[in-house]
């Protein structure tokens, strides 16, 4: 049997009356691509921000590679090998790839980094940034300064910057939203790329992209697992396409 990478166990985000995610159960093995869909207010970043630590689950467990993650915050969680993309961009605009890398090498922020400066960096380090440039496509870009970028570049740093301290598992959510067809091929084309050994859980609308990428899907519903299917099973669930399509499906 495969080794499992997440456990999560009963887990629920309240706010107030509103339980954004509601007792959700889910397993998902060591080097598997696992699509989150579902429509908007599902609970989709919530369930992100429960698994990294953003916003703590009010209730239940989440267990990460046999450990108990539940009430660690989220740089203990990153340490462990967790990483994750934002839905907004969350860039340093003014900053070049290069520096956009080594904050997030170091947890630094801006104000930090101006004021010691551009850092030498080790080897170990300097290696650890090539790399997840190359594996986000950005090769080359290093000297860039971000508002320099397209659009489409920039959520590819993003994924540069997730990847930037090696994880174990990472978190993409909505990797390739506001993106044009040519830009959503290279998210592809940058997904299917990622290390096998590394297990990815991807939020994203587009259907297509999204089945195209992942081994298994999990569709939410009002906080709930609603559906667990593989990509080629998805479209033609009744349940799916009445709260994610929205209506019935007449092919
Ligand atoms: N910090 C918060 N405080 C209060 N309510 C919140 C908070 N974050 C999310 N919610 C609510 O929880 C529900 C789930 O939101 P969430 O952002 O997880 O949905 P989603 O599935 O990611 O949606 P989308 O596809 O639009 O990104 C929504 O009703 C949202 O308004
Ligand atoms: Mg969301």
């Amino acid at each position: 049997m495969a080794e499992v990478a997440l456990t999560l166990t009963g887990v629920a985000v309240a706010f107030g009356a509103l339980r954004a995610v509601d007792g959700v159960d889910l397993s998902i093995p060591a080097g598997q691509r696992r699509a989150i869909i579902g429509p908007n207010g599902a609970g989709k970043t919530t369930l992100f921000n429960a698994i990294t630590g953003v916003v703590p689950p009010t209730e239940g467990r989440v267990v990460f590679e046999g450990h108990d993650i539940t009430h660690l915050p989220p740089h203990k969680r990153a340490a462990l090998g967790i990483s994750r993309t934002f839905q907004i961009t969350n860039l340093f605009p003014s900053l070049s790839v290069e520096e956009n890398m080594v904050l997030a090498l170091r947890g630094l922020s801006p104000q930090k980094f101006s004021l010691f400066g551009s850092p030498d960096l080790s080897t170990a380090d300097q290696d650890r940034i090539t790399r997840a440039l190359r594996l986000a496509g950005l090769a080359d870009r290093s000297a860039t300064v971000v508002t320099e970028m397209a659009y489409g570049d920039q959520r590819q740093l993003e994924i540069a910057l997730a990847l930037v301290a090696t994880p174990r598992m990472l978190l993409l959510d909505e990797p390739a939203a506001g993106l044009s067809p040519s830009e959503r091929s290279i998210v592809a084309d940058v997904i299917r790329g990622l290390p096998k050994e590394l297990t990815v859980i991807l939020i994203e609308h587009d259907m297509d992209l999204a089945l195209g990428l992942v081994d298994y899907v999990t569709c939410l519903h009002e906080g709930r697992l609603l559906v667990e299917a593989l990509p080629a099973d998805i479209r033609t669930d009744a349940r799916v396409q009445e709260v994610y399509l929205g209506k019935p499906h007449h092919a």
